[in-house]
């Protein structure tokens, strides 16, 4: 690691979390869900990084979703995509169970979640260069500028993201925030190691995302690649 990806890293772990962890009502069903459903697709955090192949028994293209919410794109993009797997990562209890009730209705086998903060999984769980792609898509914007040190897009972040994805791999991100949307461009610009694309992949509208078109927000999205060579 170099010396700017060390202080990356350090400024990683020293910010405060991205989220606050809300209780939410969580249903009957979703419930059920966590407890039924999670010996099946829901990981454990463990002290050493996953072994990819042996948990979804093969080696495939990996796609990580951070913040996925209540999952409805996870699981669509898991059932169009059967030759990639899957790997959701979320926070919030009902919208895990809401994403565990949607997999197993769509009877997906390429798909599992953990419940953590992603920036922990990151920097320990997951191997480095395990990742085909990294999926953020409408991240919590934290208007205020008192808390703008609680987005999840900074250099360390970014640092920790170029770690665990494979050579040419793939950021996604989108928002429907502009400043934001100019802060993640003003961080990825000053990112070497990445490139952006001309076209970001095709991608499923997402709740969050709805909302804010509905509210008549412009949707702003982007996709960046890690150079080959870095
Ligand atoms: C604004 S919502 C967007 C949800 C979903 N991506 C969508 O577009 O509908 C942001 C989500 O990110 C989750 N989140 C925020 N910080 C996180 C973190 N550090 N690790 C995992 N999940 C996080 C929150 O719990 C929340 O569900």
């Amino acid at each position: 690691m170099g010396g700017s990806e060390v202080k990356a890293d350090i400024e990683a772990q020293a910010a405060p979390r991205s989220f606050v962890r809300r209780s939410g009502r969580i249903t009957i069903a979703q419930k059920r869900a966590l407890k039924e459903l999670w010996p099946k697709y829901g990981l454990k955090e463990a002290a050493a990084p996953l072994a990819l192949k042996d948990i979804f028994g093969r080696n495939a293209p990996t796609v990580l979703e951070i913040g996925f919410g209540n999952g409805e794109t996870l699981v669509r993009s898991a059932a169009e995509s059967p030759q990639c797997n899957f790997l959701g990562v979320e926070v919030h209890l009902p919208g895990l169970g809401r994403c565990l009730l949607e997999a197993e209705r769509a009877g997906l086998s390429n798909l599992r979640l953990i419940q953590a903060d992603a920036i922990d999984v990151l920097r320990s769980q997951l191997p480095p260069g395990s990742l085909a792609m990294a999926c953020l898509y409408f991240p919590d914007p934290w208007p205020r500028k008192r808390h703008h040190k609680r987005r999840l897009v900074k250099p360390g972040f970014i640092a920790l993201l170029a770690r665990v994805l494979e050579p040419g791999g793939v950021f996604h991100v989108a928002t429907d925030w502009p400043p934001y949307a100019e802060h993640i461009e003003g961080v990825m610009g000053a990112m070497t190691a990445f490139e952006r694309l001309d076209q970001p992949p095709a991608r499923h509208t997402t709740r969050f995302e709805q909302r804010g078109s509905a509210l008549g927000h412009e949707i702003w999205e982007a996709a960046y690649r890690l150079r080959p060579s870095y």
